[in-house]
């Protein structure tokens, strides 16, 4: 198996000052990628800014003898999103990788999160990896090739106690990187999402026992395998953390049927519900189409 290398490559890191974010941007840099290192420098809840946190990322890779530029912008504005993207055209001259990774947390339970909470969480995540991706996704189109990976967030998919703002956020994402893979994909650009558990400082109070086996290093190789070249999996979503790496999907059960024309009451789709919530042979459709045609299929004959 040869080397997976991202020599002529430059690639994007969002939040890429610590965590899971500074773990990205040294192995991209390390396998020869010129690396744009974004990081708006401020405080878990979203508060402040400083340059310190992506300067530190940028020099320990210029100090091992790679490439990388700081950018401190904030993804959560269009305009951000644009100087991030042009910070790479302008230092490397393309983008072939965008890891959207930039993420802050305002936890509170459903009945006590205020508007403030909702929005700031849906500018950071969800917004961001918009203004940031919308650009990349031209240049990219224009290049004919390019690597999305988004972060998500078992939060979202799964579900989880206090966070309704960033659950719905980072499932969001999912549907963004659908979207991606689907529209780029006669220009080769693939779209994947991770779901991580790492030890970071968003996390460090929650993981107990566990915490000291769930390095972000551990999420580090499924991260670069999905931004290279060699990796030709597109609209995935993966769960990842402490030497586990597993696929998410959602899956279209066959269901039920009730015949063309049929009138249906409640209590029909009551009396049904084994065959609609019935796991067996169910598909996992890579676009609108797929359903669409199961459902011709039943209608059309
Ligand atoms: P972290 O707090 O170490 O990293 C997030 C980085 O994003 C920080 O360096 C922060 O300064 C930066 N950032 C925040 N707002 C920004 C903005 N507006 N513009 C640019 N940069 C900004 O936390 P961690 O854990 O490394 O998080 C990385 C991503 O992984 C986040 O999206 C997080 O939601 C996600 N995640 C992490 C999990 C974990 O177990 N650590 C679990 C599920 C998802």
């Amino acid at each position: 198996m040869s080397e997976i290398r991202f020599d002529g490559r430059v690639a994007v890191i969002t939040g890429a000052g610590g965590g899971l974010g500074k773990t990205y941007a040294i192995e991209l840099a390390r396998r020869g990628a010129q690396v744009v290192v974004n990081d708006l420098g401020g405080a878990a809840d979203g508060s402040g800014k400083s340059h310190s946190m992506a300067d530190v990322t940028v020099n320990e890779i210029v100090a091992a003898g790679g490439h990388a530029v700081a950018n401190y912008d904030s993804v959560a504005t269009p305009q951000g999103g644009e100087a991030i993207i042009k910070s790479a055209l302008d230092n490397f001259g393309r983008v072939d990788v965008v890891i959207n990774n930039a993420g802050i947390l305002r936890d509170k339970s459903f009945a006590k999160l205020e508007p403030q909470d909702l929005e700031i969480v849906l500018d950071v995540h969800l917004k961001g990896a918009f203004y940031v991706s919308q650009p990349a996704f031209r240049a990219m189109k224009e290049q004919g090739y390019g690597r999305f990976l988004f972060t998500a967030s078992a939060a979202g998919i799964f579900g989880n106690f206090g966070q309704a703002n960033y659950g719905a956020a980072k499932m969001g994402l999912v549907g963004l990187s659908n979207v991606l893979a689907v529209e780029g994909a006669k220009n080769n650009i693939k779209s994947n999402v991770i779901a991580p558990i790492a030890r970071t400082r968003l996390t460090e109070d929650l993981l107990g026992p566990m915490a000291s086996a769930l390095e972000p290093s551990t999420v580090t190789p499924l991260v670069c395998f999905l931004v290279s070249e060699a990796c030709e999996l597109t609209h995935e979503v993966f769960s990842v953390g402490g030497g586990r790496f597993a696929r998410v999907f959602v899956g279209l059960t066959p269901g039920w049927f009730a015949g063309k024309g049929k009138t249906v009451a409640a209590e029909d789709v009551q009396a049904h519900l084994g065959e609609i919530m019935e796991e067996k042979n169910y598909i996992v459709p890579k676009s609108i189409g797929d359903e669409m045609r199961i459902i011709a299929k039943d209608l059309m004959g």
